[in-house]
Parts: structure tokens; C-alpha cells; sequence
């Protein structure tokens, strides 16, 4: 992808540039970054909780913790990995953001615990990072 290049060589189109790339944050097409798009929306709605030393299902989802204990490794709550590198519907966690963790086996309720429904961003930014073979990026 040249986009940049193409933006910073031709001024005129410039100002679409900075349109198209501010616009949306996470792109279609674009892998969401692990460390820089999931981690700080972990911190901000799950870290209170799963947290070090007293983490619900041994999950701990500190910054350098996250995503050793997610990636491949077996849910508690259910026959399913918590991620499941490439495979969305195959990952417990994703079943916990939208609520549907019953309807695959798994149990308790929907996270962030006690909130009414996850953040629409975080669950794309899951879907579309697991979708892309979840990598540490
Ligand atoms: C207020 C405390 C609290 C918060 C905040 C919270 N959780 Fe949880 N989480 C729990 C508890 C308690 C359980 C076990 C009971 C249940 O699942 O209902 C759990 C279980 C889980 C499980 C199941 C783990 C397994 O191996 O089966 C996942 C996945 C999970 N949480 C992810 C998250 C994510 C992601 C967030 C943030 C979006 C989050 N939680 C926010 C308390 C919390």
C-alpha cells in the first residue's frame, strides 16, 4: 500500500488524504494492532478485574499479560480457545463480548461483567484481529 506516499507527493490531493485516514480507525481492510488498538480498550473496561493475583478464570489481561493468556490457550468456561488464531466464531472470547457464549457451550455472562453490552469497537477490533490470524502486532 502507497498511500501515504501518494499523499505526501501529490499536495492536491492531500486533503482527501487526510480525510480517507482520519476517518475511520479501524479500516476494513487494515489489521487492528493488538498493543496499540486492543490492549489499551482491555485496559480501560476489563483490567479492573482481571487483574494479577485475583483474575475470574485465571484471566489476566494486563498490558504484557493479555495476550499470552489468550492466544490458543483453552477457555474455562467452555471446549473453545479463548482465541483461536484465523477462526473469530472458534474463539471463546469474542462469544463473551457479543453475549452468545451460551449458544457454543460456555457459561456466566456477557463482558465487560455488569455492563449492558461491550464497546461496538472493541468487539470489531476483536473480530477483525482474531480474523486476521491474531498476531502481536
Ligand atoms: C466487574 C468484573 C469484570 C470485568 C470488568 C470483566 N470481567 Fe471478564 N469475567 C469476570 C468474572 C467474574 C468471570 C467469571 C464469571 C462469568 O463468566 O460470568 C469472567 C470471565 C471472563 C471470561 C471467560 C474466561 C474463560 O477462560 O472461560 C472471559 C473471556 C472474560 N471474562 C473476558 C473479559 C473481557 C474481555 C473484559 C473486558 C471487555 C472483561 N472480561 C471484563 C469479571 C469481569
Amino acid at each position: 500500500m502507497d498511500g501515504i506516499g501518494v499523499c505526501a507527493r501529490r499536495w492536491r490531493v492531500a486533503w482527501l488524504c487526510a480525510l480517507v485516514t482520519s476517518a475511520s480507525p479501524v479500516l476494513a481492510d487494515e489489521v487492528p494492532s493488538f498493543r496499540k488498538t486492543i490492549q489499551p480498550m482491555l485496559d480501560t473496561y476489563c483490567v479492573s478485574c482481571h487483574l494479577q493475583g485475583s483474575a475470574p478464570e485465571d484471566l489476566v489481561l494486563q498490558r504484557g499479560s493479555a495476550y499470552r493468556q489468550l492466544v490458543g490457550i483453552a477457555s474455562v468456561q467452555s471446549t473453545l480457545k479463548r482465541v483461536m488464531p484465523g477462526d473469530p466464531q472458534a474463539s471463546y472470547l469474542l462469544h463473551k463480548l457479543t453475549g452468545d457464549q451460551l449458544s457454543v457451550g460456555g457459561k456466566g455472562v456477557a463482558m465487560p461483567f455488569g455492563q449492558a453490552q461491550a464497546d461496538t469497537q472493541l468487539i470489531q477490533a476483536v473480530q477483525a484481529w482474531i480474523a486476521s490470524g491474531a498476531p502481536n502486532n
